[in-house]
Protein backbone atom coordinates (compact mmCIF):
# COMPACT_ATOMS: atom_id res chain seq x y z
CA UNK A 1 0.00 0.00 0.00
CA UNK A 2 0.77 3.48 -0.41
CA UNK A 3 1.58 5.63 2.57
CA UNK A 4 -0.18 8.78 2.77
CA UNK A 5 1.38 12.27 2.83
CA UNK A 6 0.57 14.97 4.74
CA UNK A 7 1.02 17.28 1.58
CA UNK A 8 2.24 21.08 2.47
CA UNK A 9 2.62 23.81 0.08
CA UNK A 10 5.11 26.85 -0.05
CA UNK A 11 7.54 28.46 -1.99
CA UNK A 12 11.25 26.53 -0.64
CA UNK A 13 12.58 25.13 -3.49
CA UNK A 14 15.15 23.47 -1.29
CA UNK A 15 12.07 21.34 -0.24
CA UNK A 16 11.41 20.69 -4.00
CA UNK A 17 15.20 19.95 -4.91
CA UNK A 18 15.50 17.41 -1.15
CA UNK A 19 12.25 15.54 -1.86
CA UNK A 20 12.75 15.04 -5.82
CA UNK A 21 16.41 14.09 -5.05
CA UNK A 22 14.85 11.59 -2.93
CA UNK A 23 13.11 10.21 -5.65
CA UNK A 24 8.98 11.55 -4.42
CA UNK A 25 7.02 13.41 -6.29
CA UNK A 26 6.58 16.96 -5.84
CA UNK A 27 3.80 19.66 -7.54
CA UNK A 28 5.25 22.28 -9.65
CA UNK A 29 4.45 25.28 -11.23
CA UNK A 30 4.64 26.14 -14.75
CA UNK A 31 4.01 28.93 -17.38
CA UNK A 32 1.04 26.32 -19.02
CA UNK A 33 -0.46 24.54 -15.93
CA UNK A 34 0.79 22.91 -12.50
CA UNK A 35 2.61 19.93 -13.07
CA UNK A 36 3.44 16.36 -11.12
CA UNK A 37 6.96 16.04 -11.01
CA UNK A 38 9.69 13.43 -10.20
CA UNK A 39 12.91 11.86 -11.42
CA UNK A 40 12.51 11.76 -15.21
CA UNK A 41 15.50 9.12 -15.64
CA UNK A 42 14.29 6.91 -12.42
CA UNK A 43 11.62 4.03 -13.53
CA UNK A 44 10.58 3.51 -9.99
CA UNK A 45 10.29 7.29 -9.41
CA UNK A 46 8.18 7.67 -12.51
CA UNK A 47 5.89 4.81 -11.64
CA UNK A 48 4.98 6.99 -8.32
CA UNK A 49 3.68 9.77 -10.83
CA UNK A 50 1.60 7.07 -12.77
CA UNK A 51 0.12 6.02 -9.70
CA UNK A 52 -0.57 9.18 -7.92
CA UNK A 53 -2.74 10.59 -10.83
CA UNK A 54 -4.38 7.22 -11.72
CA UNK A 55 -3.26 7.33 -15.09
CA UNK A 56 -2.82 4.22 -17.96
CA UNK A 57 0.96 3.48 -17.88
CA UNK A 58 0.52 3.65 -22.36
CA UNK A 59 0.10 7.47 -22.02
CA UNK A 60 3.97 8.53 -22.19
CA UNK A 61 5.11 11.94 -20.23
CA UNK A 62 6.67 14.88 -21.21
CA UNK A 63 10.31 15.41 -19.59
CA UNK A 64 11.22 18.99 -18.36
CA UNK A 65 14.89 19.99 -19.30
CA UNK A 66 16.46 23.16 -18.27
CA UNK A 67 18.50 24.35 -20.91
CA UNK A 68 18.24 24.09 -25.24
CA UNK A 69 21.55 22.54 -24.52
CA UNK A 70 19.77 19.54 -23.01
CA UNK A 71 18.14 18.73 -26.14
CA UNK A 72 21.32 16.32 -27.03
CA UNK A 73 21.04 14.85 -24.07
CA UNK A 74 17.68 12.99 -24.12
CA UNK A 75 17.03 12.90 -28.37
CA UNK A 76 18.72 10.98 -30.37
CA UNK A 77 18.08 13.30 -33.45
CA UNK A 78 17.28 17.26 -33.32
CA UNK A 79 15.89 18.19 -36.89
CA UNK A 80 16.47 21.12 -38.10
CA UNK A 81 13.01 22.74 -37.25
CA UNK A 82 12.72 21.36 -34.22
CA UNK A 83 15.94 23.34 -33.27
CA UNK A 84 14.38 26.21 -34.91
CA UNK A 85 11.32 25.73 -32.55
CA UNK A 86 13.08 25.53 -29.31
CA UNK A 87 15.70 28.27 -29.91
CA UNK A 88 12.46 30.77 -30.74
CA UNK A 89 10.21 29.35 -28.15
CA UNK A 90 12.02 27.78 -25.40
CA UNK A 91 11.40 28.70 -22.59
CA UNK A 92 7.82 28.46 -23.24
CA UNK A 93 4.82 26.29 -23.54
CA UNK A 94 5.71 24.48 -26.43
CA UNK A 95 6.46 20.61 -26.48
CA UNK A 96 8.92 19.13 -29.12
CA UNK A 97 8.11 15.12 -29.75
CA UNK A 98 11.62 13.77 -31.37
CA UNK A 99 13.50 10.30 -30.85
CA UNK A 100 14.51 9.35 -27.71
CA UNK A 101 18.30 8.33 -26.67
CA UNK A 102 18.12 4.77 -24.69
CA UNK A 103 19.01 7.27 -21.58
CA UNK A 104 15.00 7.73 -21.42
CA UNK A 105 13.55 5.11 -19.40
CA UNK A 106 10.44 3.26 -21.91
CA UNK A 107 8.32 4.00 -18.68
CA UNK A 108 8.33 7.61 -19.21
CA UNK A 109 7.56 7.04 -23.40
CA UNK A 110 4.98 4.19 -22.65
CA UNK A 111 7.16 2.10 -25.26
CA UNK A 112 7.11 4.72 -28.01
CA UNK A 113 10.53 5.22 -29.30
CA UNK A 114 10.31 8.55 -29.29
CA UNK A 115 10.22 11.35 -26.21
CA UNK A 116 8.69 14.16 -25.88
CA UNK A 117 10.78 17.47 -24.51
CA UNK A 118 9.63 20.43 -23.00
CA UNK A 119 11.50 24.21 -21.37
CA UNK A 120 9.23 25.20 -19.02
CA UNK A 121 9.42 29.15 -18.16
CA UNK A 122 8.41 29.59 -15.16
CA UNK A 123 11.52 31.41 -13.12
CA UNK A 124 11.34 28.64 -10.05
CA UNK A 125 10.67 25.52 -12.04
CA UNK A 126 13.63 26.46 -14.08
CA UNK A 127 15.93 27.32 -10.78
CA UNK A 128 14.89 23.88 -9.20
CA UNK A 129 16.03 22.10 -12.52
CA UNK A 130 18.96 23.73 -13.16
CA UNK A 131 19.77 22.16 -9.18
CA UNK A 132 19.09 18.73 -10.23
CA UNK A 133 21.38 16.27 -11.94
CA UNK A 134 17.94 14.76 -14.19
CA UNK A 135 15.19 16.29 -15.97
CA UNK A 136 11.96 15.97 -14.53
CA UNK A 137 9.13 14.10 -15.87
CA UNK A 138 5.59 15.78 -15.50
CA UNK A 139 2.15 15.05 -16.86
CA UNK A 140 -0.30 17.67 -15.39
CA UNK A 141 -1.00 17.33 -11.37
CA UNK A 142 -4.70 16.44 -11.75
CA UNK A 143 -6.49 13.14 -11.23
CA UNK A 144 -6.31 11.31 -14.42
CA UNK A 145 -9.30 12.32 -16.95
CA UNK A 146 -9.58 16.05 -15.29
CA UNK A 147 -9.29 19.82 -15.13
CA UNK A 148 -5.61 20.15 -14.97
CA UNK A 149 -4.76 22.65 -11.91
CA UNK A 150 -3.49 26.18 -12.74
CA UNK A 151 -2.74 26.66 -8.72
CA UNK A 152 -1.24 25.15 -5.91
CA UNK A 153 -4.68 25.49 -4.11
CA UNK A 154 -6.40 23.14 -7.14
CA UNK A 155 -3.32 20.82 -6.89
CA UNK A 156 -4.39 20.27 -2.75
CA UNK A 157 -7.44 20.25 -3.34
CA UNK A 158 -7.23 17.38 -5.11
CA UNK A 159 -3.82 15.39 -4.20
CA UNK A 160 -3.73 15.72 -0.91
CA UNK A 161 -2.02 12.67 0.30
CA UNK A 162 -0.59 11.56 -2.66
CA UNK A 163 2.73 13.69 -2.38
CA UNK A 164 5.00 15.23 -0.07
CA UNK A 165 5.41 19.05 -1.43
CA UNK A 166 3.34 21.62 -3.78
CA UNK A 167 6.27 24.07 -4.77
CA UNK A 168 3.57 27.21 -5.04
CA UNK A 169 4.66 29.74 -7.53
CA UNK A 170 1.40 31.41 -7.55
CA UNK A 171 -1.36 31.22 -10.70
CA UNK A 172 -0.63 29.96 -14.40
CA UNK A 173 0.48 32.58 -16.56
CA UNK A 174 -1.09 30.96 -19.63
CA UNK A 175 -3.45 28.51 -18.23
CA UNK A 176 -3.41 25.74 -21.06
CA UNK A 177 -1.21 22.95 -21.32
CA UNK A 178 1.75 22.98 -23.95
CA UNK A 179 1.39 23.00 -27.53
CA UNK A 180 2.73 19.37 -28.67
CA UNK A 181 4.67 18.85 -32.26
CA UNK A 182 6.45 16.35 -33.89
CA UNK A 183 8.89 15.91 -36.90
CA UNK A 184 8.49 13.65 -39.86
CA UNK A 185 10.39 14.22 -43.17
CA UNK A 186 11.19 17.72 -42.54
CA UNK A 187 7.46 18.45 -42.11
CA UNK A 188 5.93 19.82 -38.27
CA UNK A 189 2.57 18.21 -37.21
CA UNK A 190 0.55 19.59 -34.05
CA UNK A 191 -0.38 17.13 -32.14
CA UNK A 192 -1.99 18.74 -29.45
CA UNK A 193 -3.11 22.30 -29.77
CA UNK A 194 -1.68 24.46 -26.62
CA UNK A 195 -0.55 27.93 -25.18
CA UNK A 196 1.78 28.16 -28.35
CA UNK A 197 -0.61 29.06 -31.16
CA UNK A 198 -0.47 27.69 -34.60
CA UNK A 199 -0.03 31.26 -36.20
CA UNK A 200 3.60 31.90 -34.11
CA UNK A 201 4.86 28.43 -35.27
CA UNK A 202 3.98 29.18 -38.68
CA UNK A 203 6.26 32.17 -38.84
CA UNK A 204 9.17 30.41 -37.70
CA UNK A 205 8.99 26.98 -39.79
CA UNK A 206 6.25 27.84 -42.19
CA UNK A 207 3.29 26.02 -42.95
CA UNK A 208 2.65 23.10 -40.67
CA UNK A 209 -0.20 20.20 -40.29
CA UNK A 210 -2.47 20.14 -37.73
CA UNK A 211 -3.87 16.86 -36.07
CA UNK A 212 -3.15 13.08 -35.65
CA UNK A 213 -1.80 10.56 -38.27
CA UNK A 214 -4.54 8.32 -38.72
CA UNK A 215 -2.24 5.37 -39.72
CA UNK A 216 -0.63 4.90 -36.18
CA UNK A 217 -2.86 2.72 -34.41
CA UNK A 218 -3.62 4.39 -31.12
CA UNK A 219 -3.75 8.03 -29.96
CA UNK A 220 -0.55 9.96 -30.49
CA UNK A 221 -0.67 11.83 -28.20
CA UNK A 222 -2.68 10.70 -25.90
CA UNK A 223 -3.60 13.54 -23.79
CA UNK A 224 -5.82 13.61 -27.09
CA UNK A 225 -7.82 10.98 -25.75
CA UNK A 226 -11.47 11.86 -26.15
CA UNK A 227 -13.06 12.40 -22.80
CA UNK A 228 -10.04 14.59 -21.18
CA UNK A 229 -10.61 17.75 -19.12
CA UNK A 230 -13.85 16.89 -17.92
CA UNK A 231 -15.65 18.63 -15.21
CA UNK A 232 -17.91 16.01 -13.15
CA UNK A 233 -21.02 18.13 -14.52
CA UNK A 234 -22.21 17.80 -17.59
CA UNK A 235 -20.74 20.34 -20.63
CA UNK A 236 -22.65 21.88 -23.61
CA UNK A 237 -20.05 23.41 -25.85
CA UNK A 238 -21.32 25.74 -28.74
CA UNK A 239 -24.00 29.20 -29.13
CA UNK A 240 -24.84 29.99 -25.65
CA UNK A 241 -28.58 30.88 -27.14
CA UNK A 242 -28.94 27.48 -28.89
CA UNK A 243 -27.88 25.65 -26.27
CA UNK A 244 -29.93 27.38 -23.65
CA UNK A 245 -33.22 26.42 -26.08
CA UNK A 246 -31.73 23.27 -26.94
CA UNK A 247 -31.08 21.86 -23.01
CA UNK A 248 -35.08 23.07 -22.21
CA UNK A 249 -34.29 23.98 -18.35
CA UNK A 250 -35.09 26.95 -16.78
CA UNK A 251 -32.20 29.25 -16.50
CA UNK A 252 -31.77 28.70 -12.49
CA UNK A 253 -30.85 25.34 -13.51
CA UNK A 254 -27.77 26.11 -15.81
CA UNK A 255 -24.58 27.39 -15.59
CA UNK A 256 -23.19 29.70 -18.26
CA UNK A 257 -19.28 29.88 -19.17
CA UNK A 258 -18.83 33.00 -21.67
CA UNK A 259 -16.42 34.62 -23.80
CA UNK A 260 -16.85 38.28 -23.20
CA UNK A 261 -20.61 38.85 -22.20
CA UNK A 262 -22.78 38.11 -19.80
CA UNK A 263 -26.49 36.23 -20.94
CA UNK A 264 -29.07 38.50 -19.36
CA UNK A 265 -31.45 35.30 -19.12
CA UNK A 266 -29.24 33.68 -16.91
CA UNK A 267 -28.85 34.64 -13.01
CA UNK A 268 -25.65 36.28 -12.89
CA UNK A 269 -24.24 34.28 -10.21
CA UNK A 270 -24.31 30.91 -12.81
CA UNK A 271 -22.36 33.20 -14.96
CA UNK A 272 -18.78 33.63 -15.36
CA UNK A 273 -17.03 35.79 -18.47
CA UNK A 274 -13.77 34.87 -18.80
CA UNK A 275 -12.64 37.98 -20.63
CA UNK A 276 -14.69 41.25 -20.74
CA UNK A 277 -12.48 43.25 -22.84
CA UNK A 278 -12.32 40.06 -25.09
CA UNK A 279 -8.86 38.77 -24.74
CA UNK A 280 -8.01 35.58 -25.73
CA UNK A 281 -4.83 35.41 -23.91
CA UNK A 282 -7.05 36.31 -20.84
CA UNK A 283 -9.48 33.69 -21.70
CA UNK A 284 -6.89 31.12 -21.66
CA UNK A 285 -6.10 32.35 -18.13
CA UNK A 286 -9.07 31.88 -16.41
CA UNK A 287 -10.45 28.86 -18.07
CA UNK A 288 -9.72 25.82 -15.92
CA UNK A 289 -11.02 27.91 -12.38
CA UNK A 290 -13.59 28.72 -14.00
CA UNK A 291 -14.76 25.45 -14.80
CA UNK A 292 -13.83 24.66 -11.54
CA UNK A 293 -15.96 27.01 -9.78
CA UNK A 294 -19.04 26.49 -12.15
CA UNK A 295 -18.37 22.29 -11.62
CA UNK A 296 -19.19 23.65 -7.53
CA UNK A 297 -23.14 24.84 -8.47
CA UNK A 298 -25.81 23.37 -7.88
CA UNK A 299 -26.92 23.35 -11.05
CA UNK A 300 -27.78 20.72 -13.91
CA UNK A 301 -25.43 21.37 -16.30
CA UNK A 302 -22.90 23.83 -18.05
CA UNK A 303 -23.02 25.52 -20.91
CA UNK A 304 -19.88 26.70 -22.59
CA UNK A 305 -19.50 28.98 -25.74
CA UNK A 306 -17.17 28.54 -28.45
CA UNK A 307 -14.55 30.82 -28.94
CA UNK A 308 -13.02 32.33 -31.99
CA UNK A 309 -10.75 29.63 -33.66
CA UNK A 310 -7.25 31.58 -34.15
CA UNK A 311 -4.69 32.14 -31.53
CA UNK A 312 -4.87 30.19 -28.71
CA UNK A 313 -8.86 30.57 -28.82
CA UNK A 314 -8.14 26.82 -31.01
CA UNK A 315 -6.65 25.33 -27.77
CA UNK A 316 -9.46 26.98 -25.64
CA UNK A 317 -12.34 25.03 -28.23
CA UNK A 318 -9.87 21.77 -28.11
CA UNK A 319 -10.29 21.51 -24.19
CA UNK A 320 -13.70 22.47 -24.07
CA UNK A 321 -14.65 20.11 -27.29
CA UNK A 322 -13.47 17.53 -25.49
CA UNK A 323 -14.50 18.10 -21.62
CA UNK A 324 -17.85 18.11 -23.47
CA UNK A 325 -17.83 14.48 -25.23
CA UNK A 326 -18.86 11.69 -23.11
O1 LIG B 1 1.94 22.20 -20.48
C1 LIG B 1 2.14 20.99 -20.39
O2 LIG B 1 2.45 20.29 -21.36
C2 LIG B 1 1.95 20.36 -19.00
C3 LIG B 1 3.02 20.93 -18.07
C4 LIG B 1 3.00 20.28 -16.71
O3 LIG B 1 4.28 20.84 -18.69
N1 LIG B 1 2.05 18.95 -19.08
C5 LIG B 1 1.07 18.18 -19.62
O4 LIG B 1 1.32 16.83 -19.50
O5 LIG B 1 0.07 18.62 -20.15
P1 LIG B 1 0.23 15.72 -19.76
O6 LIG B 1 0.86 14.46 -19.35
O7 LIG B 1 -1.04 16.10 -19.09
O8 LIG B 1 0.09 15.72 -21.31
C6 LIG B 1 1.21 15.32 -22.08
C7 LIG B 1 0.78 14.87 -23.43
C8 LIG B 1 -0.04 13.61 -23.39
O9 LIG B 1 -1.13 13.80 -24.27
C9 LIG B 1 0.90 12.58 -23.95
O10 LIG B 1 0.21 11.57 -24.62
C10 LIG B 1 1.74 13.40 -24.90
O11 LIG B 1 1.95 14.57 -24.18
N2 LIG B 1 3.02 12.75 -25.17
C11 LIG B 1 4.01 12.47 -24.31
N3 LIG B 1 5.01 11.81 -24.92
C12 LIG B 1 4.66 11.67 -26.19
C13 LIG B 1 5.26 11.06 -27.34
N4 LIG B 1 6.45 10.46 -27.27
N5 LIG B 1 4.60 11.11 -28.52
C14 LIG B 1 3.41 11.71 -28.61
N6 LIG B 1 2.78 12.30 -27.56
C15 LIG B 1 3.38 12.27 -26.38
MG1 LIG C 1 -3.00 16.36 -18.55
Amino acid sequence: MKEAWTTTIGRDIAKAVHWLAAGEVVAIPTETVYGLAANGLSEPAIRKIFAAKNRPFFNPLILHIGDVSWLERYAAEVPEKARRLAEAFWPGPLTLVLPKKSVVPDLLTAGHPTVALRMPRHPMTLQLIRQLDFPLAAPSANPFGYISPTTARHVHDQMAGQLPYILDGGPCDIGLESTIVSFENGNVRMLRPGGMSREALEKVVGPITVGQTSDEGGPQAPGMLKSHYAPARKLFFGDIETLLEAVQLPPEQVAVLSFSKPYPQVPAEQQIVLSLTGSLDDAAKNLFDALRTLDQLPVDCILAEEFPNEQIGVAINDRLRRAASE
